[in-house]
């Protein structure tokens, strides 16, 4: 049997020229590899993030238009970051926090009301923002976790606070279109959070996902922003969630 030789690619243009990404908690993982992957598809960045220096060697590596550094759980420092910012923008992704694995019977009520709203505030406030901020058929572009999908031992207030993330996006791309609003839910990836959640047991981590994964490998940023820029791109998206796991919660 004879194979005809692979086709040329077909030459395109870059499909984020001329658009603006924000990223909310841009300066590391996966906030950084979309940044990196939006700006080789032709996009101008804006990132923000607590740790200045940090930022500072973000933007640099990347080339982004311009940064903020600030604390987006700051309301205050939030609304003065989106008065300054450019209008309209394209698209915004909210990375900024992180999961807790808090066992559920060791929380006091306090701890339970800013586990559980801590990622729906910080997405709503940034809604009410993005409004005013965002072109039509621009996207607001969430991060969650699959942990929902298979509550096992170990993952405490985790799986409760993601499962609400997929009905807030898709309630908030009603009230926000032609806004488009979506949700990438995400597995187990190899960014900066998981080396500082897993400390000494990453790399055990890393070989026990790779025997079990039907990918054979772990998630890495880079994924994950190929697929934060495919939804940017794909003007058909809206009030979805997107799992990327390499099937990890196939196989527990
Ligand atoms: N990694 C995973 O396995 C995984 C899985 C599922 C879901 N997620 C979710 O995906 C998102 C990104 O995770 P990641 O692994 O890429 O995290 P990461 O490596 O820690 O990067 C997070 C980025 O956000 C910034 N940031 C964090 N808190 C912030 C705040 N309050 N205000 C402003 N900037 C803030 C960080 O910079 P500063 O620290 O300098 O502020 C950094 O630039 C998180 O919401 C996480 O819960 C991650």
């Amino acid at each position: 049997m004879s194979f005809e030789p692979s086709a040329a690619p077909v030459p395109r243009d870059p499909a984020l020229l001329g658009q603006t990404l924000v990223v909310i908690g841009g300066s590391a993982g996966i906030g950084l590899a979309t940044a990196r992957h939006a700006r080789a598809e032709g996009a101008a960045v804006i990132l923000t993030g607590r740790d200045p220096e940090r930022l500072r060697t973000a933007a640099a590596e990347v080339g982004a238009l311009s940064t903020a550094a600030f604390d987006a759980d700051d309301s205050a420092a939030l609304q003065r970051f989106f008065q300054n910012l450019p209008s309209p923008v394209d698209h915004i992704m909210v990375t900024a926090g992180h999961p807790s694995y808090r066992r559920l019977l060791d929380m006091d009520a306090d701890q339970a009301r800013r586990a559980i709203s801590g990622h729906t505030a910080l997405a709503l406030e940034v809604a009410r923002l993005a409004a005013g901020t965002v072109r039509p058929g621009g996207t607001l572009l969430l991060l969650g976790g699959t942990g929902a999908r298979r509550v096992r031992a170990g993952l405490g207030i985790a799986p409760a606070v993601t499962a609400a993330l997929p009905a807030l996006t898709a309630g908030l791309a009603l009230e926000l279109a032609p806004v488009r609003v979506n949700l990438i839910a995400a597995g187990f990836v190899d960014t900066p959070l998981s080396a500082r959640l897993l400390g000494d047991g990453l790399d055990a981590r890393r070989e026990e996902l790779r025997a079990a994964l039907p990918i054979g490998r772990v998630v890495v940023p880079a994924d994950v922003a190929a697929l934060a820029v495919h939804i940017m791109t794909n003007t058909a998206l809206t009030g979805a969630t997107y799992d990327i796991d390499g099937g990890q919660q196939l196989v527990g």
